[in-house]
Formats: structure tokens, sequence, C-alpha cells
């Protein structure tokens, strides 16, 4: 029997474009409709029209926090044309989770972008930051007083490189420079965000809030002791995972620092090469862990490792993502159970877990993987838009109001 802390935060998280369906302003949705994604967002989940309802399922379970984006298309459909019709949805939302105890976790920059943003550049072009720091000042003020959790930016490094790198995710691009560009950008976009977020509460005499990104940390494993491996290993530990982080706690602009874990990274680089260093993995089946359904290694030993490494910047830490696609719901809840005990021994070993946030409430669309992974701890039936509350969900339940596994 393990027992985690007193007010430690039990939730689940989605994102705006993933689940609220109709988000006809922003670049995925463009992309959609050009048909450069497989499979078009639509309707998602109905969350826009079905939020209250999702959001009683998350009470129901015991949640006392949720993470969710706000979608800035939505409200800024138009540049500098702020939508006040918008704005009062997400003042629903939010007063829809308080008034069930839930303590909303506010994401501002979940991967989607206003078309018009885009076609300026977007985050290649550095004198649009201060589209992204008006559009956040504007939210902030409506909303600051009754937030107090903030996520500028979800995982940064997962964005740049799906975008700009990879060219699967829009505007498709594969450029080295362009990656660093919009990474950089990225990071002073949060910085200033930052203080923004802090300036905003001091003169309306808020309680400090708490600030972060949603930083995606992998557990890069060797998978044959060669020195390209260890060096390769080294280098996207330095980079992917902490390059951000390191970053923004030099700049002093992290209240703590939020992870989103999924799994193991085997690491076999073929030659060298800067793009075989950075992305190589093993293509055989050399040390098979399980895995989810789109095939990513359970590891959930590389959780604790990955706290461990950033017990050095002695923060808070909030897990604001951890989470299982698959069709197995009792892989689901071995996956949930094991890294609860993972993050429980961290926080035995003195690091500040604050809370753990699963990816995802409902199932929803993954993005360039379309709707077929699902993630969710409720089932979506994406024909009647019913949902399902899944057994695992109901283990994190227990979990959730007793504070034991
Ligand atoms: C990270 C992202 O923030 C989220 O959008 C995505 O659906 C999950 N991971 C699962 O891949």
């Amino acid at each position: 029997m393990k027992e985690f802390p007193r007010n430690f935060l039990w939730g689940a998280a989605t994102s705006a474009h993933q689940v609220e369906g109709n988000n006809i302003y922003n670049d995925w949705w463009l992309a959609e409709e050009a048909g450069a994604i497989k499979e078009a967002s639509g309707r998602a989940c109905s969350h826009y029209e079905l939020y209250s309802e999702d959001f009683a399922i998350a009470g129901q379970l015991h949640h006392n926090c949720h993470r969710f984006s706000i979608e800035w298309s939505r409200v800024e459909p138009q540049e500098g044309n702020f939508d006040p019709l918008e704005i009062e949805h997400y003042r629903k939302v939010i007063a829809d989770l308080k008034s069930r105890g839930i303590q909303p976790v506010v994401t501002l920059h979940h991967f989607t972008n206003p078309a018009w943003f885009s076609r300026r550049g977007g985050w290649v072009n550095s004198g649009l930051q201060k589209y992204f720091l008006r559009f956040t000042d504007k939210i902030v003020r409506e909303f600051g007083a009754e937030v107090k959790f903030w996520i500028t930016i979800n995982e940064p490094l997962v964005y740049s490189s799906h975008a700009y790198l990879l060219g699967a995710w829009p505007p498709k691009k594969r450029s080295l420079f362009e990656t660093a560009r919009v990474t950089f950008n990225l990071a002073q976009a949060h910085i200033k965000a930052y203080r923004l977020i802090h300036k905003i509460y001091k003169e309306n005499s808020l309680d400090k809030p708490m600030v972060s990104i949603a930083a995606n940390l992998q557990a890069f494993e060797l998978c044959r002791p060669t020195l390209k491996n260890r060096l390769s290993v080294y280098l996207r530990h330095k980079l992917y995972n902490l390059y951000f982080i390191d970053e923004l706690f030099r700049r002093k602009t992290l209240d703590y620092i939020g992870i989103n874990y999924y799994g193991r990274n085997l690491v076999d680089v073929e030659s060298w090469g800067i793009r075989h260093l950075l992305l190589d993995t093993c293509k055989y089946n050399h040390h098979p862990l399980r895995k989810n359904s789109l095939g990513w290694d359970i590891y959930p030993e590389g959780l604790y490792k990955l706290l461990l490494a950033v017990k050095k910047y002695n923060l808070p830490v909030l897990i604001t993502e951890n989470g299982i696609c698959t069709e197995d719901d009792d892989l689901r809840w071995d996956y949930i159970r094991e890294h609860l005990l993972q993050i429980h021994r961290a926080i035995q070993d003195g690091i500040g877990v604050m809370g753990y946030i699963y990816w995802s409430l409902i199932d929803n669309f993954e993005w360039d993987k379309g709707f077929t992974p699902r993630f969710g701890l409720v089932h979506v039936d994406y024909g009647s838009q019913k949902r399902s509350v899944r057994p695992s969900a109901e283990k994190l339940a227990q979990v959730s109001a007793s504070g034991i596994i």
C-alpha cells in the first residue's frame, strides 16, 4: 500500500483541437481540408458542446484538476479581432469545472495556430511572438482570478520537430535550421509570457500563479553500447529532454516543471551525421517491452529516472500527461498503476511531485494518426458521441479518492 501526499492533484487532460470539434480557423483545419492529413478532425468529440457532460464524468471519477487548452484561433479568428462569445464560452468551461471542485490547468498553446498567424510565417517568424503575447495578455486578464496553473506551450520540441523537421504536421517542413529557429522562438515566447502572466497577477493583487511548459521527456536508452549510441543518448537527453528546461530555469521562468511522459526511445544509430544521431531508433525487436497500439515502448521506470534527472532544479513537478493508447483496458490500468508506483518512488526520494494528469480524459483526435489510437479513460463512440467510462478509469478513481494505491 502506497500513500500519496495530501492535496495531490488528480486529473486528466485534453486539448482543444483534439476534442472540441470544428476549429475551423486554425492551421490544422486548413491542412485537413487540403487533404494533407490522413483523417480530418471534423466534429471530433463535440466537447465544445458536451464539456459539461464530460466534466460531470471527471467529477464522478474524483478528479480534482483538469487540464485543457484555450483555442487561440477561436478566441482570435482574425488578427486583432477577439470574439467575446468565445471568451464567454471558456469562462463557462472554467466555471463548470470549478463548480465541481475541479481545478483548471490551462494550456495557451497546444500545437495549433490561428490560420492568419501561420500565413505570416508562424513560429519561424520571430516578429510574430507579440501576437501570442497579446493573446496571453487577453486570456490571463479575463481568467487570471479563476486559474492558478498555466502551461504556456505544450511540448515545444515535439511541435518544432513534427512541424519543421519531420514534415508530419503543418506546415510540413523538413529543415533543421527552421526547427532550431522555431524552438528558439518558442523559448523566447515562453519567457515573455511567463513574465507577463506574473505581472498581470501582481497588478491585480492575485496570489502568485504557477506557470510552466509541458515538456515531453523520453527515456532514451541504449540498444547496443556503441560509441555512436552513447553519444546519441547523451545528446538527446541533453537537447531533447533538458535544453528547454535548462534555458527556462536559467531565465527564472519556471514555477514548476510540467512533464509529459509516455515511454522509452531505444536508440540505435545507423551512421554518423546529425539527423542519424538525433533521430535513429532500433529497427529490430531488441530488448522488447510491452507496447501501446502505436508501437511505443512502455517503460514506467523511465519516468522515475527522469524525475531523478530533474531533481537538481529543486522545483515542484506536475505530471501534465501520462497515458496509453490501447484496445486492452487491463493494459491501460497496468500502465497507470506502474507509473503511479514510480511516481510514488520518486516522491519518497524527495522529488516534489504535485499531481498526476492522465492523457486523456476522453478518446480523441490523435493528430496525424487520426481517431484510431484510443487514449481515453472514457471511450467515445464517434458516431453517436456517447461516452462510456472504462474500468481503468474507475480503478484510477479509487486511487484519486483515497490517495492510496
Ligand atoms: C502529447 C500531446 O500533448 C497530445 O496532444 C497527444 O495527443 C498525446 N501526447 C499522445 O500522443
